[in-house]
């Protein structure tokens, strides 16, 4: 049988595989209470200007209420011949009402409908990243807060580089969500704009008020053109864009996780609650959370290159192909929901080793960078020669299987006379990081600057 909404001038129905291919109910069926809240807005609106009676939009706002308690019981019977949440939703709206049901349609197109429906359920999927990001920060506000004077081996190609404090570490972080925070606050802001009346591309003759249902769904303001309205894509590529960046940063964070809770580093012991055992190696506490949170990434940033290909060259209006943007933004959003919010029991739960983290600072010579600048300061070297007297000094210490602090005062003097005993003042690790107290720096007294002025930021 032909179409119901668009089958008039359909002698014939689609083809088995046309459905199959053209339905998207199996997945926007997510969009039901961004669909019916916008139904709700559209509603209301022709009512306030006349372009439907009070009567039918009272019977409309009671039956969408009646399709929304359906669908949350789970009773509703989703359709792949009415291809779309859209279709789905009218078509129940009018068994329930009957013929006013076909009224809902004045003014509007499925294009801006979808165009609505999915800003608002990309905004509700912002807001809980933002809170899941608040939370997380505050969760590594709390290890560094513990931490600020915790001394740990500071790394640059992994190899050791100088101590830092744990306190610094976890600050790191902290920033890096903070600016993943500013980009989805941005991308909130620039997507908060109501397509609801664009129809279906060209605006239409009835007399609407788009600014009565761009208010109604707490957008700031209707899209300014009818065309764009129907056709962008850009929130959610941004929204996309910026959860990439964000996934990146959790998959960093965790990739140390998993290097930290390994037997060779015993940096940090992950909780009973985010680790894992194995069938066979009873010894086995495996960091799969971390590990699945350095994996998201690849969902998240194939699911944006997915919609960027898809948008790339489509001409204006709308076309089929961005029906393609939904299972994408779906997927990722999920991903980074679950990552969030696993990385945020993972940081509360985990307790640093912190003797293992101080002996591991200590190995490496890693404060040889402490003895040059000593030389450049109380010996007045270059430092260029500071250097190369420290890499001799670094080489004889690797000589003896010893580190910096043990070599004796006569030994130093033999490659440079000028070293006296107050060297040893700097060859420690709390005197290296206590001694990093430049802005941003890792000196434990910075590190609690900056908790604090995080703290008073996220309120
Ligand atoms: N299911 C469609 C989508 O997700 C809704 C818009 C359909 N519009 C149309 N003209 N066929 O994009």
């Amino acid at each position: 049988s032909s179409n119901a909404m668009w089958g008039g001038r359909f002698a014939e129905g689609p083809d088995a595989i046309m459905e199959a291919i053209n339905a998207s109910i199996g997945f926007d069926q997510r969009l039901a209470a961004q669909d019916i809240q916008g139904s709700r807005a559209h509603a209301a609106m022709l009512a306030a200007t006349g372009i439907l009676s009070d009567k039918d939009a009272e019977a409309i706002r009671e039956g969408l209420l009646t399709v929304m308690s359906e669908i949350e019981e789970g009773t509703f019977t989703f359709s792949a011949a009415l291809e779309d949440i859209h279709m789905n939703v009218e078509n129940r709206l009018r068994e329930i009402i009957g013929p006013a049901a076909g009224r809902l349609h004045t003014a509007r197109s499925r294009n801006d409908q979808v165009a609505t429906d999915f800003r608002l359920w990309t905004r509700a999927q912002i807001d809980a990243a933002l809170a899941g990001l608040v939370s997380l920060q505050h969760a590594l506000l709390d290890q560094a807060e513990a931490g600020a004077d915790w001394v740990m081996p500071g790394f640059t190609h992994l190899q050791t580089a100088q101590p830092v404090t744990w306190g610094h570490h976890m600050l790191a972080y902290v920033e890096m969500l903070g600016r993943d925070t500013g980009r989805l606050e941005d991308a909130r802001r620039r997507m908060n704009e109501s397509p609801l009346g664009a129809a279906a591309l060209a605006g239409t003759s009835f007399p609407i008020d788009r600014h009565m249902t761009a208010d109604a769904m707490a957008f700031d303001r209707p899209c300014a053109n009818s065309l764009d309205a129907v056709s962008d894509r850009d929130f959610a590529l941004e929204f996309l864009s910026a959860a990439s960046i964000c996934a990146t940063h959790l998959s960093r964070f965790a990739e140390e996780l998993v290097i930290w809770s390994s037997a060779q580093f015993r940096f940090v012991k992950l909780s009973d609650r985010f680790s894992t055992g194995s069938s066979i190696m009873p010894q086995k506490r495996n960091p799969d959370a971390a590990e699945l949170i350095r994996a998201k990434i690849g969902r998240i940033l194939g699911a944006n290159v997915a919609l960027f290909t898809v948008m790339k060259g489509l001409p204006l209006a709308y076309s089929k192909d961005m029906q393609e943007d939904k299972e994408q933004v779906f997927d990722a959003a999920d991903a980074l929901l679950l990552s969030l919010a696993a990385m945020d029991g993972m940081v509360r739960d985990m307790t640093a080793n912190v003797e293992n983290l101080r002996a591991a600072a200590a190995t490496g010579f890693s404060t040889a960078t402490d003895l040059a600048d000593w030389l450049v300061r109380e010996a007045e070297l270059p430092f260029r020669e500071a250097h190369h007297v420290t890499g001799t000094l670094v080489a004889m210490a690797e000589e003896k299987g010893c580190d910096l602090p043990d070599l004796s005062l006569a030994e130093m003097q033999a490659v440079n006379p000028a070293i006296t005993e107050g060297v040893f003042d700097v060859l420690g690790v709390d005197n290296s990081v206590a001694s990093r107290t430049s802005f941003g720096g890792t000196a434990p007294e910075r590190v609690r600057e900056q908790v604090a002025a995080w703290r008073a930021r996220l309120g």
